[in-house]
């Protein structure tokens, strides 16, 4: 698994009791699974369609650094299914870990379709933006 994205935990990060607030991390790994599955299946139009259990492991707090993980774990017809972990970057420690993050790889009209790949590519890929301007 590749650790690409690091976070420095401010103080805008933080629930009341003055450790990183769950749903912003939740939104750093939606961001983060949907960058790796738009570079995986070489089209931006992808949305999350289910999230497994999520283990809050242990908190982070204010001026940690952490950095997410993100690995595709299964190539289905229109699907792209993700594991996901959080981890402290400086102590290695767990913060967090999700099994299960499905994408499906949408047309333009956001109908699910076929993305026609099998497996985890590194090499540049081309991605087409605004493909209904393409069809004008
Ligand atoms: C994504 C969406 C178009 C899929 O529609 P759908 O009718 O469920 O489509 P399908 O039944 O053809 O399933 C599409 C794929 O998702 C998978 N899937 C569907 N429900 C699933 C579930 N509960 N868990 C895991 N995978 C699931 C299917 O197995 C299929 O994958 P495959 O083609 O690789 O086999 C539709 O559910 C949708 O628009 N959801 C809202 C998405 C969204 O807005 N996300 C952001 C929320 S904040």
């Amino acid at each position: 698994m590749n650790f690409h994205t690091r976070k420095w935990i401010k103080p805008e990060d933080l629930n009341p009791n003055g450790s990183l607030f769950g749903g912003t991390l939740l939104r750093w790994i939606d961001e983060e699974a949907v960058i790796y599955a738009i570079v995986q299946l070489g089209n931006p139009h992808v949305v999350t369609k289910f999230i497994s259990e999520i283990n809050f492991v242990s908190s982070a707090k204010q001026g940690d650094i952490i950095e997410l993980g993100i690995t595709a774990t299964h190539f289905g017809t229109t699907s792209l299914t993700m594991r996901c972990e959080v981890r402290n970057k400086i102590t290695r420690k767990t913060i967090l870990s999700i099994e299960k993050l499905v994408f499906v790889n949408l047309d333009a009209e956001g109908n699910p379709t076929a993305h026609g790949k099998k497996e985890i590519t590194y090499a540049y890929m081309s991605i087409e933006t605004n493909p209904k301007k393409e069809n004008k």
